[in-house]
């Protein structure tokens, strides 16, 4: 008998094909009625297959009185109940470090996308500007100061990128780590006062809620940029609407929002912003190795061996 799986929503093909091979999985997504999907085959579920934006709730958790393990595609998790979990000794996996190296590629794309205004130069040639003038100059990256909010597995990526393109590095956490030499901030607002760029790129969840506020902002200032690929709960957006449309901040570059797949409307007439919709891990190559590391954990799991990447 295989486990049965509640699937929360569609993963790539390949991904629920492999799911398919070890587990009796159920489409959460494709049902009419969730509730009676859940009451039907609840009793028989042992593990969750879910995603950062989906996450699980308590309620879920609780429609699954025999729930072993969540396995999370995407290292974030701060949309799963992490203490309901652990409460219900349940086991919840995420993938860590596959992902790195195209986050911080994208978080480096959107730095480089709003100092060098690409999607400005881009609009400026296909709306035939260039006929009549010149655009205006852009700004250079080499020399200024980028201060890392959040120094872990994809900050320690972008850090090692962004030194490569000759920037200045410094970092804010909740501890100073003695095997980096990157200048640490204990403060937020203070690092802002000495960068050109912040970059976010800590968890979301209550600790990190609108850590980025208007003092951050109003410290990174009218010629800063702020990068944003952590959650869109790291930044109080209505304050970063407001920052921007008064030119206390310079510009910014986001791929995560307040409520995705809703993006402020306001934003949309800024050339000084730059946006995404959520798709800095979202590469065929990356997304590939996500979701194999969900179903490694998942058969891990069932076959009575350790998981490889629990969240602890
Ligand atoms: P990680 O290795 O755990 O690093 C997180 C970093 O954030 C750590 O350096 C930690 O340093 C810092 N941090 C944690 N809580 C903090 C707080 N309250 N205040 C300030 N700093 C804090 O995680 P990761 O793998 O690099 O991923 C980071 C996050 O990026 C994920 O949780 C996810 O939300 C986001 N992400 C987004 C995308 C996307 O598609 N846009 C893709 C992947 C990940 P201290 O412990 O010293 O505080
Ligand atoms: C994914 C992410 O897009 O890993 C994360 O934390 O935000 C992204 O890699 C997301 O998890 C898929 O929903």
């Amino acid at each position: 008998m295989k486990p049965e799986l509640v699937l929360v929503g569609p993963m790539m093909p390949h991904v629920m094909e492999a799911m398919e091979e070890d587990f009796t999985v159920h489409r959460l997504w494709e049902a009419e009625d969730r509730d009676a999907l859940l009451a039907e085959v609840g009793e028989r579920v042992r593990a969750v297959g879910t995603s950062g934006n989906l996450g699980a709730s308590a309620a879920l958790m609780d429609a699954l009185p025999n729930l072993e393990i969540v396995g999370c595609y995407g290292v974030g998790v701060d949309s799963i109940d992490l203490q309901h979990a652990a409460k219900r000794k349940v086991i919840v996996t995420n993938t860590p470090d596959v992902l790195n190296d195209d986050v911080a590629n994208m978080a480096i794309a959107l730095l480089l996308a709003t100092s060098r205004r690409i999607c400005v130069g881009d609009r400026y040639v296909r709306d035939g500007k260039w006929l009549k003038a010149a655009m205006p100059l852009t700004h250079s990256i080499r020399g200024k100061q980028l201060g890392i909010l959040g120094l872990g597995r994809i900050g320690k990526d972008i850090a090692e990128k962004a030194s490569a393109f000759g920037l200045e590095l410094s970092y804010h956490g909740r501890r100073k780590q003695d095997d980096v030499s990157y200048r640490f901030f204990d403060n937020l607002v203070e690092m802002a006062e000495n960068c050109d760029y912040l970059v976010a790129i800590c968890p979301g969840g209550e600790a990190t809620n609108n850590i980025v506020n208007r003092a951050v902002m109003d410290a990174l200032g009218p010629e800063g940029v702020l990068i944003n690929v952590a959650r869109g709960t790291v930044v109080d957006e209505a304050e970063l609407v407001l920052a921007l449309q008064e030119g206390r901040l310079g510009g910014a570059g986001l791929d995560v929002f307040l409520e995705e797949p809703k993006v402020p409307e306001a934003l949309f007439e800024m050339d000084q912003v730059v946006l995404q919709p959520h798709a800095a891990s979202a590469t065929v190559e990356t997304r590939h190795a996500m979701g194999d590391l969900v179903v490694k954990n998942l058969r891990a799991h069932f076959a009575g061996q350790p998981v490889l990447t629990p969240v602890r």
